[in-house]
């Protein structure tokens, strides 16, 4: 099922960085995806560097971005960040749920859901990272896992909320790693997750697109961007080199969704 829709590649920065860093990395970035380039990119940096996006890629093609929200609107929540600061910095992604955060720092399913919604309500795009650990794939009980992670927005907030969204299947034993998941194991699940939320087909989901993530490079990214299920990534490592995640957008440019 080809809609001629151009893939979207998510850089997702983490903790890494500088003023310095960002100067020359967003300028080349801007110049080496002339605008014939027709993926979708988005970049997800730490917050103080947001300011400075916005100042050098504003007028591009690419979109920029967080890694993570408060779920609440202000008020006395210590070292959070709001959706509205986002808005002053016209953020359009937010990555939502992603597994370094829920372990490191407890994040429930349901604040993951929480977070979920504030974003849409702000008119942001969610990257919501859903995945399986590796003794959960070990035991077979992927699609239960993430079955549930998807469930609990789908209760909270109905279908229609992944209008407009992102969702991202990274399997956690797949992250920084070295080893991503098969073909076989990334459309299954892709598939699968597209499934859930569109309910066997009964309810059209508008723009909604599903990523793979998960030690993705320019050596394996066309194997996955082949795959009609797969409409995109989300690159950690290979996105701090400037080179390597260029190539990685040209290389999903001859794919379509
Ligand atoms: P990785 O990270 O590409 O370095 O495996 C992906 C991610 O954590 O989003």
């Amino acid at each position: 099922m080809n809609k001629n829709i151009p893939k979207i590649i998510i850089g997702n920065l983490k903790m890494n960085g500088s003023l310095a860093f960002f100067d020359s990395y967003l300028s080349a970035l801007k110049d080496g995806l002339n605008n014939e380039n027709k993926v979708n990119v988005g970049l997800c940096l730490p917050y103080p560097y947001l300011s400075q996006a916005q100042s050098i890629l504003s007028g591009s093609k690419i979109g920029w971005g967080s890694q993570n929200i408060a779920k609440f609107e202000n008020g006395p929540h210590t070292g959070e960040v709001s959706a509205k600061m986002l808005n002053d910095f016209g953020v359009q992604y937010v990555i939502v749920g992603h597994s370094e955060r829920s372990t490191a720092y407890c994040e429930s399913d349901e604040n993951i859901a929480e977070k979920f919604n504030n974003v849409k309500k702000h008119n942001m795009t969610p990257v919501l990272c859903v995945g399986e650990n590796l003794i959960e794939r070990e035991a077979g009980i992927m699609e239960q896992v993430v079955a549930a992670q998807i469930e609990i927005i789908i209760k909270s907030f109905g279908t229609k909320i992944f209008e407009n969204s992102i969702v991202a299947y990274e399997p956690i034993w797949a992250i920084g790693t070295d080893m991503a998941a098969s073909p076989e194991q990334t459309n299954h699940m892709c598939s699968f997750i597209r499934k859930i939320i569109n309910q066997d087909g009964l309810n059209e989901i508008n723009n909604l697109k599903i990523v793979y993530g998960g030690s993705l490079n320019s050596k394996n990214a066309v194997q996955l961007f082949g795959l009609n299920s797969v409409d995109g990534g989300l690159i950690g490592r290979a996105s701090l080199n400037i080179n390597e995640f260029i190539k990685i957008c040209e290389l999903a440019q001859s794919f379509e969704t």
